[in-house]
């Protein structure tokens, strides 16, 4: 629970404000056709994947929510755009409520020679911060992170949903007013939700989050919301010595490092309009608990339960019980697949890792939704799935009817893994142990 105060007066002029509207016959009304709309210029960051991800680069007057966890790469990205922004000649600003300006100075010198002419200023008190915003003037501005800074006037902590929604409703009106393109980062909790910035989520353009796992090198960048683009666009990057890079050739990284192995096959993704190629790897094996593991990773965990009770019900590959098994499934280097068409993967990764046999050959490609009476649906953009499998070299590559020439068609699952396993045998006899 947390203690918010009921409203300030700004809020009660703003009520009365909409009466007094009211009373005066209102706003005159226009079509939408005659509303005029310019064209929107974009700032571009220089950086490639963040571009796109944003639809084009940064809009003016525009609010940002990057999120992610901590260590993530977040001050580093944002970082290095401000670097590239300044480098292209114009106004940049980074507010750091969470590091000195020295640190900030620190990191910045790993990066791009540019990202040392930004202007970065320490500070966590809200007004502080809008009053050097407005005489500065900047083009794009970042404030790292939102929970950090302080609205003198709330009585609640920094980060609370009160501060949070304040300090964001603030910075939003001085952006709008001097069209500042603002990147707001903010922190996610353990269970990946943005805390505190959730209610941030309807107030502003953007919500962009950046994933991946701080041991490994991947770092992805999706887009949740975007006003001025598509949401399923995300991004590859790598953490180096230097900086984040762009990984552009992942399909490539990702076939020449999969497997020929049992339990692992080759799923040919959709990253928004992108084809990715992605290694998906299974493992089964005895449980001793009565329970047994199911664990992904880069992956739903009931987009697992759900393909294991159609790869049982109508694949001939139980897993449940005399002895249980436990079933790990794994997205390869880190990479998070949110689209129907990894089911197929995941099935034919758990059959060809229950039989202990590896797909024929493999390493082979496929994509496909699974529907719950057993039959293999078709998924968005096949030919283009088809393409970039052919591009890096994958012969074989499972797929739905109707997916187009070059594709092992099939219409059920049981049809697909009779084709993909060896010896044809569509239901094995027992789980090799
Ligand atoms: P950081 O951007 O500070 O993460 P966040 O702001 O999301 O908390 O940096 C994340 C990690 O990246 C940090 O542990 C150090 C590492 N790093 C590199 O490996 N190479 C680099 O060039 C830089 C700047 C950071
Ligand atoms: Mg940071």
């Amino acid at each position: 629970m947390e203690e918010r105060s009921a409203g300030t007066a700004a809020d009660g002029k703003r009520a009365r404000g909409r009466v007094g509207a009211r009373a005066t016959g209102g706003t005159p009304l226009v079509a939408l056709s005659q509303v005029a709309a310019a064209p929107v210029a974009r700032l571009q960051t220089g950086i490639g994947e963040l571009d796109r991800v944003l639809g084009g680069g940064l809009v003016p007057g525009s609010l940002v929510l990057l999120g992610g966890s901590p260590g993530i790469g977040k001050s580093t990205l944002t970082n290095m755009a401000l670097g590239n922004i300044a480098g292209a000649g114009h106004k940049t600003l980074y507010v750091s409520g969470e590091e000195s300006a020295e640190q900030v100075r620190l990191r910045a010198e790993r990066l791009q020679a540019s990202a040392l002419e930004v202007p970065v200023m320490a500070e966590t008190d809200l007004d502080a911060v809008l009053d050097t915003i407005a005489s500065h003037a900047p083009r794009v501005c970042v404030i790292d992170s939102v929970q950090t800074l302080r609205c003198g006037e709330l009585s609640g902590a920094p980060g609370s949903v009160g501060q949070v929604r304040e300090v964001a409703a603030r910075i939003m009106d001085l952006a709008k007013a001097r069209s500042i393109a603002v990147v707001l980062v903010g922190h996610v909790t353990k269970d990946g939700a943005l805390a505190g910035p959730r209610v941030l989520e309807h107030l502003v353009d953007c919500v962009l989050q950046f994933e991946g796992e701080r041991e490994r090198p991947y770092r992805e960048l999706r887009a949740l919301k975007n006003r001025f683009g598509s949401t399923n666009e995300a991004g590859l990057f790598e953490m180096r010595q230097g900086g984040l890079v762009e990984v552009l050739d992942a399909s490539a990284r990702f076939v020449a490092e999969a497997t020929h192995a049992p339990g692992s096959v080759v799923l040919a993704a959709m990253e928004g309009s992108r084809p990715l190629l992605v290694e998906v790897q299974a493992l089964v094996s005895p449980s001793e608990l009565e329970q047994p593991r199911r664990v992904v990773s880069g992956l739903d965990r009931n987009r697992l339960a759900l393909v294991l009770a159609i790869l049982g019900r109508h694949g001939g590959v139980g897993l449940g019980s005399h002895p249980p098994y436990d079933v790990f499934v794994n997205v390869v280097g880190g990479v998070r697949i949110d689209e129907p068409g990894v089911d197929l993967a995941i099935a034919l990764a758990v059959a060809s890792a229950a039989k202990g046999v590896a797909l024929n050959g493999s390493p082979c490609g496929c994509f496909g939704e699974l529907g719950l009476t057993g039959e293999l649906r078709w998924v968005g953009h096949p030919e283009r799935r088809l393409a970039e499998a052919a591009r890096h070299g994958l012969s074989v590559v499972h797929a739905p009817a109707g997916s187009g020439q070059g594709a092992h068609e099939a219409s059920t699952l049981r049809a697909a893994l009779s084709v993909a396993l060896p010896s044809g045998r569509t239901r094995p006899a027992s789980v090799a142990a």
